[in-house]
């Protein structure tokens, strides 16, 4: 049965030019859409920009325009980004639109006639980044607390909302729903927030000091403070006042997509004021964490703001959009660099994804003159295979609910792996010597589980999945509910496909930078083939041109081997090592004792992912400090600093299980 689903971003400031934080939310959205919509539930979308305020006030008269020719031109930044990145929203709200003026005014005076609103002289601190006053107790060394910029002493007479009457209402609403906000540890934050006492909200502002904002409908001399305009925008778009069916429909699925900063604004603002409304709150609110660059917070004034735009031109929207959910646990952080985005394009899409369809797709090309080929006899290694792409839509959807889209990424990922390990074990190319028939059953599985992958991974990188579907002679599927192996057309047209995702190379362009890194490297023992040349030109190379593998070593005895304690270790804790970008410090588990080890794959690995992983490590090489920190060991992966991929084991061996 279908269910409905109502997904909802931030509506993003006008003014800011749109960057990597606000692309992560919107794909976010957009991939749990997708996913949603896949599972066969009715969905809606809503994005927009946030119009009113001070900062648009200033700007709009710095330029010589009025507001409202600054937002007209300004929003297009936002509402044309959205689909150069695949991004399927229902719709734009702007705040400026007469069907969101209309519901902030008609609310605003129900407020008001109820008594949820009066109006007090108030004294405070305002800060004019903020657009709101502060308590002296807020205060931090003076100044605004989240800006750290100068604030003013204001007394002012103002409209308050009775905001603290429902603190407790909130409390119990968050204790007796425990999945209200995610991740549970920030329904905590919120807790702690009214046990500090809840206050009154300022929700007006005096025209003589801002004009640009929706008129009071009670008192023509101020405007609605912008937070108060801008929550009602979740209401606004599904018609809360003209269709109260339609509003019904989806309030009661709504989720909130938010980063960390805003909690408060959406978990007590806004929740308070939908109590003063008569209005069920939304169904739930979701804060994501920041992507961080070198561990600290994008900002103008350090030039580091990520622009989505230029790394969708250069590497293309799935590239984008992949690392973006692959990369970052919902509700943590993580730490963006260009070179972890060509390392995860490289090992994920480029070598695992691409490959297989590039062999895939030769071998039938050459076997089967380009057509998906009958089916042959089936064995239990072809009915494995079968197996584990059938129970992966169940999985999927499982995770997709607990927003583990990280997780669902890779577990996708793995059964890719798995279907290139099928090639090597089932030999297709040596079989068709034989027999025929066989090696039809074979590809004929391979490319059934390319075609699961598509569609299952189709709601993160919709381009790469329709180009592989159209390349194995398959559409795409309405609902996984009529996903079914077996239902590739035997005789469909297969084309060669070896470019579905081409390897990119991060070139550090900074001399320091890389001699940096090199010694990093040096010092951890990550692998590193030289891909990074001090002092080049930041370029891309063709993978034809590098030199992918490296000379094989001397021989040596058997018995030099045996000297070699490979062991499996379970990873129990993980961290950043400070002021480095490579490396994490990894608490191991052997079994018999625990240690610690410092490893140079953070480029490729966030800590959240390394935590219950299990690991091949060698247990027997001499302890030597890195970074301060002594490291007990060494973890095996393969590959080069910008696509290092660990040794993963088939099956969950206890920890110091030896490895020969
Ligand atoms: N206009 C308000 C939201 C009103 S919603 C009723 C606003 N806009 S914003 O443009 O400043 O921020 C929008 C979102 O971008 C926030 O959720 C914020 O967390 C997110 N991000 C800003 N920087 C970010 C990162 N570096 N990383 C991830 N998201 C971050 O707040």
């Amino acid at each position: 049965m279908s269910k409905p689903f109502y997904i909802t971003t931030p509506i993003y400031y006008v003014n800011d030019r749109p960057h990597i934080g606000h692309a992560y939310c919107t794909i976010l959205a957009d991939t749990l859409a997708r996913y949603h919509r896949l599972a066969g539930d009715r969905t809606y979308f809503l994005t927009g920009t946030d119009e009113h305020g001070q900062k648009v006030q200033q700007a709009a008269q710095k330029r010589g325009v009025t507001p409202q020719q600054h937002v007209d031109e300004l929003h297009h930044s936002f509402k044309s980004l959205w689909p150069t990145l695949d991004v399927t929203n229902d719709d734009f709200i702007r705040t400026t639109e007469p069907r969101h003026t209309r519901v902030v005014q008609h609310f605003l005076q129900k407020l008001y006639d109820a008594g949820e609103i009066y109006p007090r002289d108030y004294e405070g601190w305002y800060s004019t980044a903020e657009e709101r006053f502060f308590t002296e107790k807020e205060l931090v060394d003076g100044r605004c607390p989240i800006s750290g910029q100068p604030v003013e002493r204001i007394v002012e007479r103002n409209y308050f909302f009775r905001m603290s009457n429902y603190s407790d209402r909130l409390r119990h609403h968050i204790l007796d729903h425990p999945s209200f906000i995610r991740p549970p540890h920030r329904a905590n934050e919120v807790l702690g927030f009214l046990d500090r006492g809840l206050e009154d909200l300022c929700i007006s502002r005096p025209k003589s000091r801002l004009a640009w904002g929706i008129e009071l409908p009670f008192d023509r001399d101020y405007v609605t403070y912008v937070w108060f305009d801008a929550l009602l925008n979740y209401v606004s778009a599904i018609d809360v006042l003209g269709d109260p069916a339609r509003f019904q429909t989806w309030w009661s699925v709504s989720h909130h997509l938010i980063g960390k900063d805003i909690l408060t604004t959406h978990s007590v603002y806004w929740t308070t004021m939908l109590m003063a409304l008569g209005l069920p709150l939304p169904q739930q609110i979701i804060a994501h964490g920041w992507w961080l660059i070198d561990e600290s917070k994008m900002s103008k004034t350090k030039g580091n703001v990520v622009n989505p735009l230029s790394l969708r031109d250069k590497y293309g929207s799935d590239v984008l959009r992949y690392f973006l959910m692959r990369d970052m646990v919902v509700g943590g952080d993580a730490n963006f660099s260009e070179a972890a985005v060509v390392a995860r394009n490289n090992s994920d899409l480029a070598n695992d994804l691409g490959n297989l369809l590039s062999r895939a797709t030769k071998m039938v090309a050459s076997y089967f003159e380009g057509q998906v080929p009958p089916r042959g006899p089936s064995e239990p290694i072809d009915d494995e295979l079968r197996e584990l792409f059938e129970g992966l839509p169940a999985v999927v959807c499982g995770l997709v609910d607990e927003l583990k889209v990280h997780q669902l990424i890779e577990e996708i990922l793995q059964a890719v792996r798995r279907v290139n390990k099928y090639i090597g074990e089932t030999q297709p190319f040596k079989v068709v010597k034989r027999d025929k028939a066989r090696t039809g059953e074979i590809l004929y599985s391979v490319l059934e589980a390319l075609r699961f992958t598509a569609v299952l991974l189709g709601p993160v990188i919709p381009r790469g999945a329709d180009k592989l579907l159209a390349s194995i002679g398959a559409t795409a599927v309405p609902t996984l509910a009529e996903l079914h192996w077996g239902d590739l057309s035997s005789g469909a047209p297969v084309k060669v496909e070896s470019g579905l995702y081409p390897r990119h190379e991060f070139v550090v362009s900074d001399a320091e930078g890389a001699a940096a890194d090199a010694a990093e490297n040096a010092k951890s023992g990550a692998a590193n083939t030289g891909a990074a040349k001090k002092g080049a030109p930041a370029t891309e190379v063709a993978a034809a041109d590098l030199p992918t593998i490296a000379p094989f070593k001397a021989m040596i005895e058997y018995a030099d081997f045996q000297q070699l304690d490979l062991r499996v270790a379970l990873v129990t804790a993980a961290e950043r090592v400070p002021k480095s970008k490579n490396l994490l410090k990894l608490e191991i588990d052997l079994g018999s004792e625990t240690r610690t080890m410092v490893s140079g794959i953070a480029g490729r690995y966030s800590p959240e992912e390394m935590v219950g992983r299990r690991i091949v490590v060698l247990a027997n090489l001499e302890p030597r400090a890195i970074f301060g920190i002594t490291s007990q060991g060494m973890l095996l992966a393969a590959g080069d600093k910008t696509s290092v991929t660990l040794l993963s084991l088939d099956g969950e061996l206890p920890p110091g299980t030896s490895i020969s």
